[in-house]
């Protein structure tokens, strides 16, 4: 292989989200999210964990910044907490909301790092949920109202917008599986749901394209591109059915402003679609993408429905855990695990290959459309050995996925930026403090403490080489 040597203007980054990270859960005016509520209930969450503190970022940005800075990195993804900016969702703005992301826009830009903001990555307000949430399309309302707020106040320095991180995760955690807020087990909710997301997109870049805002905007989607175990008929229409259920009406609707045509005949057959009309069609339409961001995490392979009810059982225990998770979705398809794979102790199956080829089809189907993997990552227990974290595993797992990528760039696609997921450990939602992406280690035992990984130094070099030490 010759040598990789990636774009001279690639944007090189990590990615935080505001519960998982910040803290300060009551702080300067903050409202309640719906992750507030939720982990406050026993039970719901790893060890009862919360984000009330988490990492503390509220409080360290600066410090956090500063090592991105001396790591190389020139590009920050983080999003902004909607009950910080409007405690009620909507209505009266909490002027030390927007001040706290002034101040991150501004460490960022004085560290020559680029903000990429992501306006919602699932922390709700509370008061939303209290209105029936994303089901009720009042809340699609709320969110282009949040959105212009945002470009009013932070449009003249940010270049990089995402309107909502994971749809597809977020909702069918929520609605579908039920392990996340507001823990419903609803496939007709779930299509509600997905459905005012989907317009809540629309109306946010409306707003975008009528505001000063400069730069772009785009919509990260959680991307399991999907092969089928043969080519045979039946596997073929299960691999079309999971492509539908994982990607398609989430990265069609948003890059093409159509939902997929057979996904909709298909629901049309068992669920209630008179919600949608042509007005709210006319509006997703009409405001699509600038680009797309893909988070991998790892693939789906799939074979076609045999029998037996849908079952979707996701690893949130870690260790041990291993062949815990299943999905089969009743009519459609049934997901499998390569026996030849190797998995994570959540029972992820690490398969680089899949980000070249999910880039690829990206590429193909929406017209070479410009890229940014906005996540990538591995999670483990880990622990500190004599003040030292060597997570040679996560070194491994992201030099597999950026050689990848430098492929599908060699193979000519548009992709722009990449963002480790993450900068430092976070809160892993209902895994709780357990399962640890950082590049950074956070002592959660002694004041939130940043003890850079073997990981972040390796970043380092790969950034400074810009890609040649791979
Ligand atoms: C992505 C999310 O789906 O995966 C992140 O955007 C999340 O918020 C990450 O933390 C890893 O998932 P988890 O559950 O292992 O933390």
């Amino acid at each position: 292989m010759s040598k990789i040597e990636f774009p001279q203007n690639f944007l090189w980054g990590s990615a935080t989200a505001s519960y998982q990270a910040e803290g300060a859960y009551k702080e300067d005016g903050k409202g309640l999210s719906i992750w507030d509520v939720y982990t406050h209930i026993e039970g719901n969450s790893k060890n009862n964990s919360n984000g009330d503190v988490a990492s503390d970022h509220y409080h360290k940005y600066k410090e956090d910044i500063k090592h991105m800075k001396e790591c190389g990195q020139n590009s920050y993804r983080f999003s902004i907490s909607w009950p910080r900016i409007l405690p009620e969702g909507r209505g009266k703005i909490n002027p030390k909301g927007i001040e706290f992301y002034k101040n991150m826009i501004n460490e960022c830009l004085k560290n020559d790092i680029k903000p990429f903001v992501t306006i919602y990555h699932w922390d709700l307000p509370q008061s939303l949920q209290d209105i029936g949430g994303w089901e009720n399309k009042e809340t699609a309302y709320a969110f282009r109202d949040f959105s212009k707020i945002l470009y009013e106040e932070l449009g003249d320095k940010v270049e990089l917008w995402v309107t909502f991180n994971e749809p597809r995760f977020f909702i069918y955690s929520g609605y579908l599986i039920g392990n996340y807020p507001p823990s419903y087990n609803d496939p007709q909710k779930t299509i509600q749901a997905s459905y005012n997301v989907m317009l809540a997109n629309a109306f946010a870049i409306e707003e975008f394209r009528k505001s000063n805002a400069k730069g772009k905007i785009g919509l990260v989607h959680s991307f399991s591109p999907v092969y089928a175990i043969s080519d045979s008929k039946e596997d073929r229409i299960a691999l079309r059915n999971a492509d539908n259920y994982f990607n398609n009406w989430v990265l069609d609707t948003a890059v093409k402003g159509k939902f997929p045509q057979d996904l909709i005949d298909k629901l049309n057959r068992n669920y209630d679609l008179s919600f949608m009309n042509k007005e709210d069609l006319e509006i997703i339409k009409n405001n699509t993408v600038d680009f797309i961001g893909l988070n991998y995490y790892a693939r789906a392979l799939v074979k076609a429905y045999t029998i037996g009810e849908t079952v979707l059982k996701v690893n949130n225990s870690g260790k041990a855990k291993q062949g815990s998770s299943k999905i089969v979705v009743k009519d459609w398809f049934e997901m499998v695990a390569d026996p030849k794979s190797k998995f994570t102790d959540w029972d992820t199956e690490i398969y680089p290959r899949g980000l070249y080829d999910g880039i690829m089809m990206v590429k193909e189907r929406y017209d070479n459309i410009p890229i940014y993997i906005t996540e990538n990552g591995i999670g483990m227990v880990e622990e500190m050995v004599s003040g030292e974290i060597d997570d040679s595993p996560r070194i491994e797992f992201l030099k597999l996925h950026l050689i990848e990528i430098y492929n599908a760039l060699s193979s000519g696609a548009d992709v722009r930026g990449y963002y480790v997921w993450s900068t430092f450990d976070l809160y892993s939602w209902v895994n709780g403090y357990e399962k640890r992406y950082g590049l950074m280690y956070v002592d959660y035992e002694n004041n939130n403490k940043r003890i850079p990984k073997k990981s972040y130094h390796w970043y380092k070099d790969v950034i400074n080489s810009n890609g040649s030490i791979l």
